[in-house]
């Protein structure tokens, strides 16, 4: 049987709709992809130069993420001990020697903390587990577990917070799972 006109028009241009929309969703996957291999480049990378960084003789746990911008004290390798789920972001500086004070000593950073971009611990200093120490400070005192601390020198902003891994706090991490579920929920009801 011979389709009408207008039924070959409206199939030609679901077809067409069809074709651009699995076009479209193709992109993203691409992109998804991409960016998948460029994170996973960036995991070697950082497993590598912590590999590296405990070769030398520094105490830190596997599983932590040290920028590869961070500057951690290669004069006294032995003075730095890191814990596990601990991440140091970009431009920090862990000290663990002093040549002023003619001072080579430990420098202890806990499990679960976040020490932020452009960060300065002094050689000597001991930071808890679960703390997050605010972009920009400079740490000249020993930081209770459990803490946010910031400014130059760094003072306690917030006590008793929990983190998890990486220094994520807590709450805010559940925040944004929450938020994150309510836009993907969305975003499935637009496309059914
Ligand atoms: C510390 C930080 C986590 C925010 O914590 P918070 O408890 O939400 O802090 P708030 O923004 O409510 O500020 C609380 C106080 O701390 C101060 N503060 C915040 N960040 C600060 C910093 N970097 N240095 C000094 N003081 C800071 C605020 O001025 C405020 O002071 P006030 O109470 O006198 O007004 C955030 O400022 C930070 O530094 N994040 C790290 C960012 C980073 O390094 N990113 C790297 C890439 S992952």
């Amino acid at each position: 049987m011979k389709e009408s006109p207008s039924i070959q028009d409206s199939t030609k241009k679901a077809n067409t709709q069809l074709t651009a929309s699995r076009q479209a969703r193709r992109v993203p996957h691409r992109k998804r992809l991409r960016e998948r291999l460029a994170l996973l480049a960036r995991k070697i990378l950082l497993s590598m130069r912590t590999h590296y960084l405990r070769q030398l003789g520094m105490d830190i746990h596997v599983d932590t993420q040290i920028s590869l911008r961070a500057y951690l004290d290669k004069t006294n390798p032995s003075g730095i001990h890191i814990g596990q789920g601990t991440l140091v972001a970009f431009g920090a500086v862990i000290l663990s020697h002093d040549l002023a004070r003619v001072l080579h000593t430990d420098t202890y950073i806990g499990q679960n903390c976040f020490i932020g971009a452009h960060s300065i611990i002094l050689p000597g200093i001991r930071i808890g587990d679960g703390c997050i120490v605010a972009t920009g400070s400079v740490v000249t005192k020993n930081v209770e577990p459990n803490s946010i601390v910031g400014g130059n020198p760094a003072r306690v902003i917030r006590s008793g917070i929990r983190t998890l891994k990486w220094g994520m706090l807590e709450q805010s991490y559940w925040e944004a799972f929450q938020l994150q579920q309510a836009s993907d929920a969305k975003i499935d009801s637009g496309t059914k």
